[in-house]
């Protein structure tokens, strides 16, 4: 199996399934029980925040679980804006995922205003939009740190400036670009953070927000005093051991994973585009995270390139993982001005951790293959295009 789908999900690193075992056979106290075993689980995750906190270059107490990046992602919305009543404007980009995404719809549907800045066709936010939507009315401006489908960074350090400068809370979904590029949370200046711990050799079903000391902020999940109250339910210990192992682990390789992934990605790239003609690489050539990989296949459907692709043994995705199942035109791609027929077209290849230069070779020996035949078979005038 090659697989390139890591930014859909990303294998279990061999140590945090190891970890995990461990807590599931050994430790399974409620964390919130005052005997030995509820200690020890109370400790081990704490121990996890430590890491997660490390990983982040963030504090501790900064640290707070959830159930996935959409439960963080919904938190950081929903619960600044209930934090908030006498503001109700919320401003976000056209690109996000859809948890912030559907989020933004559900406040409309509560009578917030809701802003979408454009993004040029690279994916890049416009500023000169945002700072004509960020009001003194404003309670949170959102925008992703890197782009799910087609990896573009966005400038976050000109979204704060612009959103203080009005008194505008700032949260960035970062789970694609958490453990890709190096960044420190406390540095980036936001108030809220997202990250994913299945997008870095984690878990999935756990996620944490970042949340800067003195940020208003209710909960939305209501119960129990679990996560200092912000988040009740008992918590998914050996998931957050998980999540806390595979942030540990993450500088250990960081540095050598970015060099080696960023050559594969390059190589992968460039031969594509010298084998295959009639095709558009989407996102900013420069300002992305290099192992997300995205193509238009001019002239054919991108269900069919991926499917012949998975009877080879090589995963990649359409668009993006969160739409797959839906015959919707990716907003993301919309966003970036691509025709329809282009978007419908689009591929996604993200590299990870455990991919190597045998999987690249595999991908340059089969995807031209792949692609000239289904071109030939297909209605598609090259001429046209
Ligand atoms: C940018 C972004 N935000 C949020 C999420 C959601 O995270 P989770 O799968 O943990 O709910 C994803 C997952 O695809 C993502 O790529």
């Amino acid at each position: 199996m090659v697989y390139l789908d890591n930014n859909a999900t990303t294998p279990i690193d061999p140590a945090v399934a190891e970890k995990m075992i461990q807590v599931l056979a050994e430790h399974f106290g409620n964390p919130s029980s005052l005997y030995p075993i509820g200690r020890k689980a109370k400790d081990l995750i704490n121990e996890a925040r430590a890491h997660v906190a490390a990983a982040l270059g963030a504090s501790k107490a900064s640290i707070y679980f959830t159930g996935s990046g959409t439960e963080a992602d919904n938190q950081a919305v929903l619960g600044v804006l209930d934090a908030l009543p006498d503001k109700r404007e919320f401003v976000t980009s056209a690109v996000e995922h859809p948890a912030v995404m559907e989020t933004a719809s559900y406040l409309e549907r509560r009578g917030i205003k809701v802003t979408y800045i454009p993004v040029d066709s690279k994916g890049t936010i416009d500023l000169d939009a945002l700072r004509a939507a960020v009001t003194p009315q404003t309670a949170l401006v959102s925008i992703m740190h890197a782009n799910n489908e087609i990896g573009t960074i966005q400038p976050i350090a000109d979204v704060v400036r612009i959103a203080r400068e009005q008194g505008a809370l700032v949260h960035t979904d970062a789970v694609q670009s958490f453990g890709k590029i190096a960044f420190q949370a406390d540095d980036l200046g936001v108030d809220l953070l997202t990250i994913s711990a299945h997008k870095i050799y984690g878990p999935k079903g756990v996620g944490a927000l970042y949340v800067r000391k003195g940020t208003p902020l209710l909960p939305f999940i209501h119960g129990g005093h679990q996560e200092r109250g912000l988040r009740a339910g008992t918590e998914n210990t050996a998931g957050i051991i998980g999540f806390g192992e595979a942030a540990r682990i993450l500088p250990l390789h960081f540095e050598a994973d970015a060099v080696r992934l960023h050559r594969l990605a390059d190589r992968l790239k460039s031969g594509i585009e010298s084998a295959i003609p009639k095709i558009r690489f989407n996102g900013h050539p420069q300002n992305r995270v290099p192992t997300t990989l995205s193509y238009s296949f001019l002239g054919l459907e991108a269900e069919a390139v991926l499917l012949a692709l998975a009877t080879k043994g090589i995963y990649v995705s359409t668009g993006s993982a969160c739409s797959e199942e839906s015959d919707d035109v990716s907003h993301v791609l919309q966003a970036i001005g691509l025709r329809p027929e282009f978007a419908r077209s689009t591929v996604r290849i993200s590299l990870g951790r455990f991919n190597t230069d045998a999987d690249v070779d595999e991908v340059l020996m089969v995807l031209p293959e792949v692609v000239f035949g289904l071109r030939k078979i297909s209605a598609w005038d090259p001429e046209e295009s």
